[in-house]
């Protein structure tokens, strides 16, 4: 059974950068993308990493003339330790679909941010 738990201010979080706490025994981040919170839990669905550690950066990708761009409007979160790089909206890497960053459900009370765990 998940429980509510009070993260902080929503006026205290940033784009582009983690606010952690250690909520239920979990370690939980939050920013913003877009003005909107995303949550997760702090760890990397690959080998465990403090995902929330990691940079957040623009995405890449190349066009039809292999010209790299960067997409700032869809960010990936890269991890510290091996550097994969999972989309900041969908959760999702870009060469493998089963792992995923691990989003948590939250609600706003006010400014408050709640998180469910
Ligand atoms: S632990 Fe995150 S990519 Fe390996």
């Amino acid at each position: 059974m998940k429980t509510r738990h009070y993260f902080g201010a929503l006026d205290a979080l940033q784009e582009g950068q983690f606010s952690i706490r250690e909520l239920g025994n979990r370690s939980v981040g939050a920013t913003l993308h877009q003005g909107k919170p995303v949550v997760m839990l702090n760890f990397c669905p690959h080998a465990g990493a403090p995902i929330c550690r990691g940079k957040i950066t623009a995405s890449q990708y190349t066009d039809a003339e292999y010209q790299l761009h960067l997409d700032a409007e869809h960010p990936v979160l890269r991890c510290p330790w091996h550097g994969w790089e999972f989309s900041l909206e969908s959760g999702g890497l870009h060469f493998e679909s089963r792992l995923r960053l691990a989003f948590l459900e939250y609600e706003l009370d006010g400014t408050d941010l709640f998180v469910w765990i």
